[in-house]
């Protein structure tokens, strides 16, 4: 840890060697303020960071330099939360799963291999927190990814928390005993696909190989099947074997035959031939990832997929044309569940990740124009919509659900009569700046379900968001979250979920959820740190927000994998 101590440093106030004292003070100004920068935690301590402004030519720009410094100490202020919340998981629940903060206990929901540890690793990383990485390592060295004869690890949530925090931790330090450690487990997970249609089982137990359905059944669900593609194809590049992209892409290939309209996948599947098995779209729980991991198994492969990019332009023009509405008063956007072909006119929390994921897309791939203009749009009135749903709370933080008014309109509708119409005010509905609504009758939402979970997809869209317009809202907004986190879901040891966002003071429940340390705090740090440490044509970010280096496919693996571009 490297705080913030400059303004303690006597030394260069006390030098003598300068005569004049306008001179003196000018030079001395420049040594502080070149030290401050020095200082700022994000160059001290990002092991990544490069490095390469020099103080001097920040100097020459102080408006600049008085943000850097005010960003890297709200970064620093995020690091803090993180050992805060960490330490705490280490007192108590160290070597399990998650810690329960307010009994001081702790449970086991993931395997048991302790994974606020492994799902964090890269976060601490990251932010520089050396000694408690280096311990990480010695411990996640010694894991051999076993699991007691009754109990099967649950595949989805497996490979995107810990496969994916090992080939991320590994990929930011090098550690070669994390690749191993990733390669044992992806091994040993592979049973999952071994059903007749190669969509993964729920489970996997992994001492034995044996596997079991989950609460869905027979179904598989949209996001469970194509959200393993960025871990295993990266594993497989990384590891030379054949077997990981082979299984993960024959799931590809089924999803790619579907007989689906508009580009939109139902949310349950048939794991015995690959048939669809209900009529409910969604890009909320059962669906998210799986839409997200079209656009960014494109990405991660340096672009050398063309088939998932263009699934995934033909699903998100599905979806921006299908479940994109907006409300009659406020104008708010969002994304609705449509079942049996009728809208719910809902919004979850779980969906508030898509408007991160539309400007990701429209920032990194080349667009028609008129995709570019409309998915940009969807972006930014989407991410005002997430936003609005915490501000409009008695704590600022957002609800897991909402019910929008079923007055609602389809907004590609409502978008043809603005632009039939001229396009009047220039900006387009759905798009504009709203303010915070504190009365509920007049939100054009009620509350479907009050609780907040620590959840981190409305800050991800925040982090692309500014990553892609550059616009400081996305970051003043960022930290406007934070400071509710920090007031009401705060507790002695560590963080905690709260039953009502509504509701001041907001009463707790005894949860800290391990994508609290993984991708919340982790979107938070890095959309206050100065140094863009993952820039958005090097890295993609797994969805539990582990970054991945973009790689290409060499010429062998190309043949290895019969990878056909
Ligand atoms: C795996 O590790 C656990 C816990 O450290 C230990 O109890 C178990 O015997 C090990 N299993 C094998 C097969 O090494
Ligand atoms: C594809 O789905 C449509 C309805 O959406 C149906 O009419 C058609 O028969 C299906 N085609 C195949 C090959 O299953």
């Amino acid at each position: 840890m490297l705080p913030l101590h400059i303004q303690e440093d006597p030394k260069p106030v006390r030098r003598r060697w300068l005569g004049r004292p306008l001179a003196r003070w000018i030079v001395l100004g420049l040594i502080l303020i070149a030290a401050l920068w020095l200082l700022a935690p994000v160059h001290l301590t990002s092991p990544i960071s490069p490095l390469q402004d020099e103080p001097t030519t920040a100097t020459l720009r102080p408006p600049v330099l008085d943000n850097a410094l005010l960003w890297n100490q709200r970064a620093s202020r995020v690091r803090d939360s993180y050992l805060h919340g960490y330490n705490e998981y280490l007192k108590y629940a160290s070597s399990h799963d998650e810690i329960l903060p307010l009994s001081e206990g702790w449970k086991d929901n993931f395997n048991g291999w302790g994974v606020s540890m492994i799902d964090s690793m890269d976060t601490m990383w990251i932010m520089g927190l050396r000694d408690e990485f280096d311990t990480a390592v010695r411990v996640a060295s010694q894991q051999n990814f076993t699991i007691v004869s009754s109990t099967y690890a649950p595949f989805f949530e497996t490979v995107i928390r810990y496969l994916g925090g090992l080939l991320s931790a590994h990929a930011l330090s090098g550690e070669a005993t994390l690749l191993d450690r990733a390669n044992d487990l992806g091994n040993r997970m592979l049973p999952a696909f071994d059903t007749p249609s190669g969509l993964p089982r729920f489970s996997v137990n992994t001492a034995t190989g044996q596997t079991a359905l989950g609460w869905t059944g027979n179904a598989v669900l949209f996001s469970e099947a194509t959200s393993c593609q960025v871990e295993y194809k990266y594993l497989a590049h990384v590891t030379g074997r054949a077997e990981y992209y082979n299984k993960v892409e024959k799931i590809m290939k089924t999803m790619y035959s579907a007989n689906v309209s508009n580009g939109l996948f139902t949310t349950r599947w048939d794991a015995a031939d690959a048939s669809p098995m209900n009529n409910h779209f969604s890009v909320g729980a059962s669906a998210d990832s799986g839409y997200e991991y079209l656009l960014k198994q494109y990405l991660i492969s340096g672009k050398t997929e063309p088939r998932a990019k263009d699934q995934y332009l033909e699903s998100i023009n599905g979806i921006i044309d299908q479940l994109l509405y907006i409300s009659p008063r406020r104008q708010l956007l969002y994304v609705t569940d449509v079942v049996s072909g009728r809208p719910v006119y809902d919004l979850q929390h779980l969906s508030c990740f898509l408007p991160g994921l539309l400007a990701l897309g429209a920032h990194t791939l080349a667009l028609a124009p008129r995709d570019k203009e409309r998915h940009t749009w969807a972006a930014e009135g989407l991410a005002q919509t997430c936003w609005v749903t915490y501000a409009d709370q008695a704590t600022g933080l957002g609800p897991d659900g909402v019910q929008f008014d079923d007055q609602s309109r389809r907004w590609v509708d409502v978008l043809a009569e603005w632009e039939g119409g001229g396009r009047k005010g220039g900006v387009p509905p759905g798009v504009a700046d709203v303010p915070a609504e504190r009365a509920a009758e007049r939100r054009d939402y009620r509350v479907s379900s009050s609780v907040y979970l620590l959840r981190p997809e409305t800050i991800e869209s925040m982090y692309l968001m500014w990553k892609t317009t550059g616009d400081v809202c996305w970051r003043e907004r960022g930290w406007a979250v934070y400071e509710a986190l920090e007031k009401h879901t705060r507790v002695e040891h560590g963080y905690a979920i709260i039953r009502n966002v509504d509701q001041v003071p907001a009463e707790t429940s005894d949860d800290m959820p391990s994508f609290f340390l993984a991708e919340t705090l982790k979107y938070l740090y890095l959309l206050f740190a100065e140094t863009d440490i993952f820039p958005l044509d090097k890295w993609v970010f797994n969805t539990e927000a582990h970054p991945l280096p973009i790689f290409t496919w060499s010429r062998e693996e190309q043949e290895l994998y019969k990878i056909t571009s």
